[in-house]
């Protein structure tokens, strides 16, 4: 691929065009594009004006830039995380509507928790996931489900740290992060409370394919005060156990 003056390839550079949107700046401007992605500001003219031709970027009135619709069908068809969503989205609408909480579900993509669903309801409280927003694997309580779980270099790689607090409840200390892994691996759930946001719990569970492999976290986040953790764990182990029969492709015969 044709390399720039500066020696970073045309697909380099449309990566990093592509990712300097993200789910808490879906619009920006192009001088902004530029200088996230790296590019001068007339290079960032002539890219956008061809993603745009092409349908990959969109512009709106005001000028500023987001990703374009046919950049969405194309990312979409036979992704692995919608045929994920599609098995999954029955039984997290029965989670979703028997605790009437916030239930989302997440895969391990990197080094983060990339959420792929995310469901509420008008009464649900604060929560900063977004569908297709990613969340720190030590922080949340399905970063640390997919953690437990994970490869043992990216478990490592995370406890080498640096282990950055979120919030005052977030696990900073490397002991502490690897002892509470062990403890998820053991029950099979995790309850971290005050760990993304001082005033939510959040509470997750492994989803695993039908051969034992985690491929996903279950979660709620429930209000700090939530009456009764105990049922609301209930609900998601069920809801997991479905998920797993739907992708097993045994639906209705979990319980
Ligand atoms: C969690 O998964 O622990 C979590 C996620 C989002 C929040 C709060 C908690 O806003």
């Amino acid at each position: 691929m044709a390399n720039s003056a500066s020696g970073d390839s045309m697909l380099d550079r449309l990566v990093r065009v592509l990712e300097s949107f993200d789910t808490g700046r879906p619009t920006q401007t192009i001088a902004d594009l530029a200088r996230r992605a790296d590019l001068p500001l007339s290079t960032a003219y002539r890219f956008v004006g061809e993603l745009v031709e092409r349908g990959l970027l969109e512009r709106d009135e005001s000028g500023e830039v987001r990703i374009g619709m046919h950049l969405w069908e194309l990312t979409t068809r036979g992704s692995r995380a919608l045929e994920l969503r599609r098995l999954a989205l029955p039984s997290m609408g029965r989670v979703q509507a028997r605790l009437r909480e916030h239930t989302q579900l997440a895969v391990l993509e990197g080094d983060s928790a990339l959420f792929i669903e995310r469901l509420s309801g008008a009464s649900s409280g604060a929560n900063i996931t977004r569908v297709a927003g990613r969340l720190p694997l030590h922080a949340s309580s399905s970063g640390l489900v997919l953690l437990a779980y994970a490869p043992a270099e990216v478990r490592e790689r995370i406890l080498a740290g640096p282990l950055l607090p979120v919030a005052d409840e977030t696990i900073t200390d490397p002991d502490q992060l690897r002892r509470t892994l062990a403890h998820v691996r053991e029950r099979g759930h995790v309850r971290a409370l005050g760990s993304i946001e001082h005033h939510s719990l959040g509470i997750a569970v492994p989803v695993d394919d039908g051969s034992g492999r985690v491929i996903a976290a279950l979660s709620a986040v429930l209000p700090r005060e939530y009456p009764n953790p105990d049922a609301a764990l209930a609900v998601l182990v069920r809801g997991a156990k479905e998920i797993t029969a739907a992708i097993a492709g045994r639906e209705g015969v979990a319980n």
